[in-house]
C-alpha cells in the first residue's frame, strides 16, 4: 500500500535528496507517493519535480495556515527548516519548526523526521551560545519528541558542499606562490563528520523510512566518516592537482576575516561552531560511534571526499 511523503524544503540539498533517493529505489517508490512542498509551485524546480511525477504543493513556513493544507492527507513528512540570522534566530526557526510540527499533529500526520542539529549551547555548558542555528533545531527537536507523533532525526554533519558554496571560508591562492590555502580556527587533527547533502542525505533518512518502526525516536548522524583537516588538505590536493594547505588561525583572526565578509553574527557563528567540533565532537560526545552507527545503517553507498571531488571538482581560483 502508498502512503504519502511530504518533503519540505524539496527544491534544496536535503529535501532534494530525500526525494531523489525514494525515486531511485525500487522499494521505497512503490511504498512512497511524494508530495514536493515549495513556496513557488510554477518555479524551474517545481516544473522538473512535477516532470518526474512528484506532486508538488505550496506552503510556507513563516505563513502557518499554509501548512496544514499542505499535510492533509500525508503519512509521514521529511522537514527541513530554514535558519535565521538575525539576534532572534533561534526564536524564529523555532517558530518555523513549531509551526510545521503543530500543524502534521492537526493533520493527522502519522510520522515526522525532522532534520536536526546537536544543541551546541547545552552540550558546551553554556560556553558557545551563538551557533544558532543548531541550538533552533535542537530545541525543535525537543518539542517535537513531546507531540503525539512518531518522530525520528536525521542530523547532518557539515555538507561536502560548503568547500565550494562557503566561498568566505574557501582555499585562497597565496601571490606569486603556486599555493592555497585555507584557514580555520582549528587545530590540523580537529576532524569533521563530512556528508556529501545532496547525495547522501536521503540515504541515511531512508533508512528511518524501510524501517520506521525500528527506527521511531532515533537519530542518524549523517556522516560518511570523520575527516581530520589535515586529511582534506591531502584529498583537495590529489583532486585538483594542485597544492592546498591547512592553516590554523586564531579565534581573533578567524572572528576578523569572517566578521569583514559577514559581519558578527556570522563570524560568531562559526568561530564557535569549529571550536565545538574540536572540543566537544561535532556531533557530541561518541561522535565516532554515533556516525558508525548510522553508517552501518545507511540505506546505499555513502560518497567518500575523494569521490565527491571526482563528481564535484574543486575549482581553485
Ligand atoms: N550546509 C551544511 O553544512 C549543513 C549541515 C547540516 C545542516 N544544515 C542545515 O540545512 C538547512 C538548509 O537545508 P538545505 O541546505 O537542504 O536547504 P537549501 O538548499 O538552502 O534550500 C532551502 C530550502 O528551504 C525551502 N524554504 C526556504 N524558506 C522556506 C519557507 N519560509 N517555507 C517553506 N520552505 C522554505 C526552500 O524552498 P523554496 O525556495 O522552493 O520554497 C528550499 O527548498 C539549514 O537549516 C542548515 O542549518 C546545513
Amino acid at each position: 500500500m502508498t502512503s504519502t511523503l511530504a518533503v519540505f524544503g524539496a527544491t534544496g540539498q536535503q529535501g532534494s535528496s530525500v526525494i531523489n533517493n525514494v525515486l531511485a529505489d525500487p522499494e521505497l517508490s512503490q511504498r512512497y507517493r511524494l508530495r514536493a512542498i515549495t513556496r513557488d509551485t510554477s518555479g524551474p524546480k517545481a516544473k522538473i519535480l512535477q516532470n518526474r511525477s512528484v506532486e508538488v504543493v505550496a506552503a510556507d513556513f513563516d505563513t502557518p495556515s499554509t501548512l496544514q493544507a499542505a499535510l492533509k492527507g500525508v503519512d509521514t513528512a521529511f522537514v527541513v527548516t530554514t535558519p535565521d540570522f538575525t539576534p532572534d534566530a533561534v526564536a524564529i526557526e523555532f517558530a518555523r519548526a513549531k509551526a510545521v510540527a503543530d500543524a502534521a499533529v492537526s493533520a493527522g500526520v502519522r510520522y515526522l523526521i525532522f532534520s536536526t542539529l546537536s544543541p551546541i549551547e547545552e552540550l558546551s555548558g553554556g560556553r558557545y551560545t551563538k551557533v544558532y542555528p543548531y541550538d533552533a533545531k535542537a530545541k525543535a527537536e525537543a518539542y517535537i519528541r513531546t507531540l503525539p507523533i512518531k518522530c525520528a532525526f536525521f542530523c547532518g554533519g557539515p555538507f561536502m558542499q560548503n568547500f565550494a558554496a562557503q566561498v568566505f571560508l574557501a582555499p585562497v591562492k597565496v601571490e606569486r606562490e603556486e599555493k592555497w590555502v585555507w584557514k580555520r580556527n582549528n587545530s590540523p587533527k580537529a576532524q569533521y563528520p563530512l556528508i556529501d547533502g545532496v547525495d547522501d542525505t536521503g540515504k541515511f533518512v531512508g533508512a528511518i523510512l524501510a524501517e520506521p518502526e525500528r527506527y521511531e525516536g532515533k537519530t542518524f548522524y549523517g556522516a560518511t566518516r570523520l575527516y581530520t583537516l589535515e586529511e582534506v588538505s591531502r584529498i583537495m590536493s590529489k583532486s585538483t592537482g594542485k597544492k592546498v594547505e591547512y592553516e590554523q588561525i586564531s579565534d581573533a583572526e578567524f572572528h576578523a576575516d569572517l566578521k569583514a565578509f559577514g559581519g558578527d553574527i556570522l563570524a560568531d557563528m562559526f568561530v564557535e561552531a569549529f571550536r565545538f567540533y574540536e572540543e566537544y565532537g561535532a556531533f557530541g560526545p561518541g561522535t565516532l560511534e554515533k556516525v558508525e552507527w548510522s553508517v552501518a545503517n545507511a540505506r546505499g553507498e555513502l560518497t567518500t571526499l575523494e569521490r565527491f571531488f571526482e563528481k564535484n571538482p574543486l575549482e581553485l581560483k
